[in-house]
């Protein structure tokens, strides 16, 4: 296994994720673990990550000893190369601005590590790399026994090597998709360099965090909130294979789930996983409050603060204690890693609030739990092939996206239970037929796919014509979309044969519906959602 250790950089996490790629298995430790926990950890390789980009007081930040006594391949990333340099007997130039940006390496000789990997040649033969840099300090001189592996105009050391020792550093970061040979480069180092052998799979993944998540609750209690989404389904079944019955899930029914939701949700993890779920009905009050109310945002604001009152509630009820708990003390959420990226401030706020999601941040400190986050680390499809090796249905861990306040912005205007039921049943009917119509060429479901795909209502009714008699009933929209990351999307071309049979068993199966309407609008300038 191979061992990073995190400086603070914000991609520490890409570095783990790109090792898991190379199929190895790897752990992130802090920079400052004692020498004894490097020797009994028996790494094969160690990685030094970056740090963050101001932290040029902190340039006394240091590998431990153990690093270079441990006789096996060492990779300095950023800061991690600058240590190695120090650390070795190489000279750093200190400066208090840096930049992280795009940069083209030359890669010079033919080490180990870059020979062959390199985007395009320039005349001379020599490899050059698309890369993402940081730029401002910069390692000035070699340490003894090292060699040039790299360089810029404006950084004239960006890569060393000590073969002899397996030693290797970069200036630049492999571990972010726009270094475009980065994974290359990483598994390389870690598959051939350090000779692991690329035989770890998601199943080893399940044994390290069970007895870390073991480790950090001890005999403790927690409590999740589920709420039937990849995520938090994910990290409950993880956290129950881990610690079972100190485990309790609430699951909120707020009465805006899809057709037989939340009995699926219990006969899932009641069911099969004899996990311990308290099942919350608070539909009537739901229904209740947003009774009369037709403004989207202010729907969306009702939804969002009932749900977290009523999940208090019941969490201030189980760190009470009941029935033979003594108490939870810790609050567990399916946070995953793009998620800790996006609340890491990287990202820039959107100057208007397009839609205000319902966010559940700082509910541990209100509660005054503990927080455990199993998933942090994972990217969704992490998560996914994590929930079926942990034995969740499939159908569920692929299932398309619901938002938090569910039937609820997709009942346009007032939300009834009326309303709700219909739509229950022509959505039902919609992602049945998605499942069971196969595309020829690529032999996948419609299902499959397309992104998102869910129907609308539209209160507002139509006249219709059905055996002898004339109806006046409601409207569905369907939507269907293709996105890659739901900034933008285009609605899906579904097959007419697929959109005929959907609207005939819309209209014949669920009385109240005789108008089908497909939402043929891309994302900008309509939202995927209606509301
Ligand atoms: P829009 O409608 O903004 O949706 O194009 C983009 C994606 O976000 C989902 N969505 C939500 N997810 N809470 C969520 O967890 C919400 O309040 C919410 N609103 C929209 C939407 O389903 C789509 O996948």
């Amino acid at each position: 296994k191979v061992l990073i250790l995190d400086f603070g950089s914000q991609v520490t996490q890409l570095i783990a994720r790109r090792v898991r790629e190379a199929a190895v298995y790897c752990e992130i430790h802090p920079n400052d673990v004692s020498d004894d926990f490097i020797r009994s950890f028996e790494p094969k390789a160690i990685i030094l990550s970056g740090s963050h980009a101001s932290t040029y007081e902190d340039h006394e930040l240091r590998a431990p000893q153990a690093v270079w006594d441990a006789g096996v391949p060492v990779l300095g990333i950023c800061y991690g190369m600058q240590t190695m340099a120090v650390q070795l007997g190489g000279k750093v130039e200190w400066s208090d601005h840096r930049e992280f940006g795009y940069a083209e390496v030359r890669a010079h000789g033919h080490t180990a590590l870059l020979k062959g990997i390199e985007d395009f040649s320039t005349l001379e033969g020599h490899g050059m790399l698309k890369v993402w840099m940081s730029h401002g300090d910069k390692v000035t001189a070699l340490p003894p026994g090292f060699k040039l592996l790299a360089s810029t105009p404006s950084c004239p050391i960006a890569g060393m090597a000590n073969e002899d020792k397996g030693y290797y550093a970069v200036q630049f970061h492999p571990e972010v998709t726009h270094t475009l040979r980065g994974q290359a480069m990483l598994t390389r180092f870690v598959r051939e360099i350090a000779g692991c052998k690329g035989d770890w799979i998601m199943g080893d993944y399940i044994e390290e965090a069970v007895a870390r998540i073991r480790e950090q609750v001890g005999d403790e209690e927690v409590i999740l909130g589920l709420s039937g989404g990849v995520d938090s389904s994910v990290a409950a079944a993880l956290i129950h294979r881990a610690i079972g019955d100190q485990l309790t899930c609430v699951f909120v029914d707020h009465g805006l789930l899809r057709l037989n939701e939340g009995d699926m949700v219990m006969d899932m993890f009641e069911g099969k996983l004899h996990a311990r779920v308290i099942r919350v009905d608070a539909s009537e009050m739901f229904l209740g409050e947003l009774a009369g109310v037709t403004d989207p945002e202010q729907k969306r604001k009702i939804i969002g603060r009932l749900f977290v009152d009523v999940f208090k509630a019941e969490a201030a009820k189980l760190k009470a204690g009941t029935g033979g708990h003594k108490g939870a003390t810790f609050l567990a959420q399916g946070t995953i890693y793009p998620d800790v990226v996006e609340s890491g401030g990287t990202k820039t706020k959107k100057a208007t609030t397009i839609k205000s999601h319902h966010n559940v941040g700082g509910l541990p400190e209100q509660l005054g739990l503990k927080l455990l986050e199993p998933l942090r680390e994972l990217f969704k499809d992490e998560v996914r092939a994590l929930g079926v090796a942990l034995g969740l249905p499939p159908e569920m861990v692929y299932r398309h996206p619901f938002p938090g306040p569910g039937l609820g912005v997709r009942i346009l205007g007032e939300v009834k239970k009326q309303y709700a039921d219909l739509l229950r049943r022509a959505d039902a009917i919609f992602i049945d037929e998605l499942r069971g119509w196969k595309d020829e060429a690529t032999g996948k479901s419609w299902y499959d796919l397309t992104s998102q795909a869910f129907t609308v209502f539209l209160p507002v009714k139509s006249v219709g014509v059905m055996g002898d008699g004339r109806t006046y009933d409601y409207v569905v929209a369907l939507r269907a979309v293709q996105t890659s990351d739901f900034m933008t999307a285009d609605w899906a071309e579904l097959p007419y044969g697929l959109l005929k049979k959907v609207s005939s068993r819309i209209i014949n199966e669920v009385r109240g519906i005789n108008r089908v309407t497909y939402d043929v609008s891309s994302k900008p300038p309509a939202t995927i959602e209606w509301e």
